[in-house]
């Protein structure tokens, strides 16, 4: 493996991704139409890796651009496909805009790797495909039933990935990862919501006096002390994981392995929020409000086949989640608006 296609490097994980594989030698394409990013990121990505990537502006929907950056590229060898819509709420009010936007996308993309003959492809799922789990750590064979529009375009890509790669003698990966947070150890590159719908950059913000305070959804669920629980994984860890995820594709034949990205542990709103006032020395006020629909009560990795197939495992502890998070925030309290 030497050349990666990346569709969304301009995005969150997408960024970490790009540098965790440069750093490792890869050549790096981006495919991006800037849907929920900017250019800033990847800049800042090549800086910090000393390497550049070849750029492309394309939305997957059009198929014939898509087309023409695998005829220009060359030989790809993989792609990581990132770019979707992951907003929740968003997902159940808008539907069509969801199922079109990731699933067209994403058939749209497969069919141009087809004509191309790349045959490789890690896929960003999600512990969201799980829905509320029967028992937790959750492994990967658990029963799969995503409860949201987001979610069943997460679980339909999942099969439509298993179904072509039987067909075609694809190697798939499917990544599911749990709750990514965190931010890159330089405080260059982070999560940029417009408005966060997650705990952590949300948190962050009401730390940095962006937002006045955070509504914990429900203190009445069956955890250590009534809040949610959730499996963190530090955005850098997961990047690694797809590199991981690259080396296990080469020389695998064909087939789709599926395994679980997260720590093992889970943390409470309350502990998140705890360790968000000891690392950043602010007051970070809280009000406790109802349980947001669709919540469950704890959700947390098995992630014991990753370590052992993908010679993968999180080294990053919830410390470092929260203290380069904080970085992030401080160094550009507007993420990347206003960046030159
Ligand atoms: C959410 C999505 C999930 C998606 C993931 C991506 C929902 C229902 N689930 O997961 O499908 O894959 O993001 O990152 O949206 N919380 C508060 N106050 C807040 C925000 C969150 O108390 O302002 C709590 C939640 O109730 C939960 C925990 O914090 O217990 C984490 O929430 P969040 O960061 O939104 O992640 P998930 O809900 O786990």
């Amino acid at each position: 493996m030497k050349k990666i296609l990346v569709t969304g490097g301009a995005g969150y994980i997408g960024s970490h991704t790009c540098i965790e594989l440069l750093n490792s030698g890869y050549e790096v394409v981006i495919v991006d139409d800037f849907t929920n990013s900017v250019m800033e990121p990847v800049k800042r990505l090549e800086k910090l890796a000393g390497k550049k990537v070849s750029f492309h502006e394309v939305n997957l929907l059009d198929k014939e651009a898509l087309d023409a950056v695998f005829k220009k590229e060359g030989k790809i060898d993989a792609v990581i496909h990132f770019a979707a819509l992951k907003a929740v709420g968003e997902s159940v009010a808008q539907p069509l805009m969801y199922y079109k936007n990731n699933i067209s996308g994403s058939l749209a993309l497969f069919e141009v790797m087809r004509d191309n003959d790349v045959k490789n492809v890690v896929f960003s799922s999600s512990a969201t495909v799980y829905g509320d789990p029967e028992e937790t750590p959750i492994k990967e064979d658990a029963t799969v039933h995503a409860t949201n529009p987001y979610g069943h375009t997460k679980s339909m890509m999942e099969q439509i990935l298993m179904d072509t790669s039987h067909a075609l003698g694809w190697g798939v990966i499917l990544l599911r990862y749990f709750n990514p947070v965190g931010a890159h150890e330089s405080g260059e590159i982070g999560e940029d919501p417009e408005y966060p719908n997650n705990l952590l950059p949300f948190v962050s913000q009401v730390a940095a006096g962006i937002r006045e305070h955070v509504t914990i959804f429900g203190d009445d669920y069956d955890t250590i002390d009534g809040t949610g629980v959730r499996d963190y994984i530090h955005v850098v860890d997961l990047a690694r994981a797809h590199v991981k995820s690259i080396e296990r594709l080469t020389g695998f034949d064909k087939g789709t392995l599926i395994y679980n990205i997260g720590t093992g542990t889970g943390y409470s709103v309350q502990q998140m929020v705890e360790t968000f006032r000891q690392v950043s020395g602010k007051e970070i006020k809280v009000v406790i409000g109802p349980r947001r629909p669709g919540d469950i009560a704890e959700c947390t990795a098995d992630a014991t086949l990753a370590n052992k197939e993908l010679g993968w495992s999180a080294e990053y502890g919830l410390q470092e989640m929260i203290e380069s998070a904080w970085k992030w925030q401080s160094k550009y309290p507007n993420g990347y608006r206003g960046a030159k």
